[in-house]
């Protein structure tokens, strides 16, 4: 299998709660290598720039609010089938229909303040990434070594 990159954005609910540690400690355990990670307080435009697909959705306006509301940790992880591995430990966008034992289960109170979000496909990681990262913050693993 293909080493992978996707993005993971740990959300302001996860921050107010003192989550971050335990979440990143779950991606480590997995086999998601963080390769860059930066804590920022996303100002409208950005958020509003980065969720541009959900624009004409009814949730847009709360969604973009909430992502504003705090800080969040914007984190480009690196794995084997690391899209899908990091939708796996997330669950369900819904925490309620999200299975137990999985970020969103354990950590999220509504579909908005659900705690983290992940790329939903290999394309749109590559785009995800590029719109917080620049290629030199991206950390290359050798794993020749
Ligand atoms: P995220 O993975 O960050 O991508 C878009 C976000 O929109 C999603 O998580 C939810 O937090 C939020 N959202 C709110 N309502 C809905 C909905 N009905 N369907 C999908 N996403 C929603």
């Amino acid at each position: 299998m293909a080493i992978e990159r996707t993005l993971s954005i740990l959300k302001p609910d996860a921050l107010e709660k003192g989550a971050i540690g335990k979440i990143i400690s779950r991606f480590e355990s997995n086999g998601l290598k963080p390769v860059a990670i930066r804590l920022q307080h996303l100002s409208q435009r950005e958020a509003e720039g980065f969720y541009a697909v959900h624009k004409d959705r009814p949730f847009f306006k709360d969604l973009v609010s909430f992502m504003i509301s705090g800080p969040v940790v914007l984190m480009c992880l690196e794995g084997e089938n690391a899209m899908q591995a990091n939708r796996d430990l997330m669950g369900a966008t819904d925490p309620k229909k999200a299975a137990a034992g999985t970020i969103r289960a354990d950590f999220a109170r509504s579909i908005d303040a659900n705690t983290v979000h992940g790329s939903d496909s290999v394309e749109n990681a590559k785009n995800e990434i590029a719109y917080f990262f620049r290629a030199t913050e991206l950390f290359a693993y050798d794993y020749k070594k």
